[in-house]
């Protein structure tokens, strides 16, 4: 069952986004609502979002009565507040039920696409260090990252690392027609745009060095939202988290400058959120 609009959790508000509904509050941003993501999108403006970046309570099918119904309006409803040219990045893993993946992953994927979705990219979230073990499987270490658009990316400021080799070779130069191989000493890049697979390390330090945020199961590592927020944004965008946990991203957003709202069903984690998002001013 949906909870109603209960409560928002205020911090500097600067600007509305939405309309006060029959719920009666008006929606703003830099501030974390305890509600269900489906109704509180109802509520909100269409086409203001720049960027969701979220995670879904993974195959949680018994507490929802059912997968498809969900999922399918919170799908919905990101397509109706995403901006033309907004991005949603929807990580995403699947739960071993019975030996078996459940691959509701594929299954999201492909129904965000059918709705209207574009699947800019289909990235990889790998897990440097994981506990988890399968007797007869290889240790699970990696999650999907959607990268989903409405229309072509308006943003996207692409991540560099540095290039493994440095310093000067000789490079070929001027090949032509006759294949005679020309090379010239040239100096190698120093970096290079990233690959669409993105490892991080996971728990105390590495997904967080805050604390509190672990009073939530399933956090996702803050350099991971940082790392979309730079991608697809810029300074002032508005940053979207219907499903916010512990505040991973409305917190990242707060740092990189831009605006962010955050949802989350549940009191408890709201709560965790707020008192995170309160130690960095
Ligand atoms: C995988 S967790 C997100 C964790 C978050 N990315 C973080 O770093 O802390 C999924 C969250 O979805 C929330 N949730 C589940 N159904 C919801 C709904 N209908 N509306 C809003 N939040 C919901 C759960 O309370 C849970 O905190």
């Amino acid at each position: 069952m949906h909870r109603p609009l209960t409560k928002d959790r205020g911090r500097d508000a600067a600007g509305g986004v939405g309309g006060a509904g029959p719920g009666g509050i008006s929606i703003r941003r830099n501030r974390l609502y305890v509600a269900d993501c489906v109704e509180f999108m109802a509520r909100m403006d269409a086409d203001t979002v720049d960027l969701t970046v979220t995670s879904p309570p993974y195959d949680n099918l018994r507490h929802y009565n059912g997968y498809s119904f969900d999922f399918e309006a919170i799908a919905r409803g990101l397509l109706r507040v995403t901006k033309p040219g907004g991005v949603v990045v929807w990580v995403v893993g699947d739960k071993i039920d019975g030996g078996r993946r459940t691959l509701s992953s594929f299954r999201q994927g492909l129904f965000l696409q059918e709705i209207g979705f574009r699947m800019h990219d289909v990235m990889i979230y790998r897990k440097k260090n994981t506990p988890f073990m399968r007797s007869n499987a290889y240790t699970s270490a990696f999650e999907f990252m959607f990268v989903l658009s409405k229309g072509s990316p308006k943003t996207f400021n692409p991540l560099k690392e540095p290039t493994v080799r440095s310093g000067y070779e000789m490079l070929p130069h001027n090949k032509g027609p006759d294949a005679v191989n020309n090379k010239v000493l040239r100096e190698l890049k120093k970096e290079k745009t990233r690959t669409n697979i993105w490892a991080y390390a996971v728990g105390m330090g590495g997904t967080t060095s805050d604390k509190v945020a672990f009073g939530h199961p399933a956090v996702f590592p803050e350099k991971l939202a940082g790392d979309h927020i730079r991608s697809w944004t810029e300074p002032g965008d508005l940053v979207f988290d219907p499903m916010c946990g512990s505040g991973t991203t409305p917190k990242m957003a707060r740092l990189a400058g831009r605006h962010y709202i955050g949802v989350d069903i549940s009191p408890e984690y709201v709560a965790i959120a707020e008192q995170r998002l309160e130690a960095y001013g």
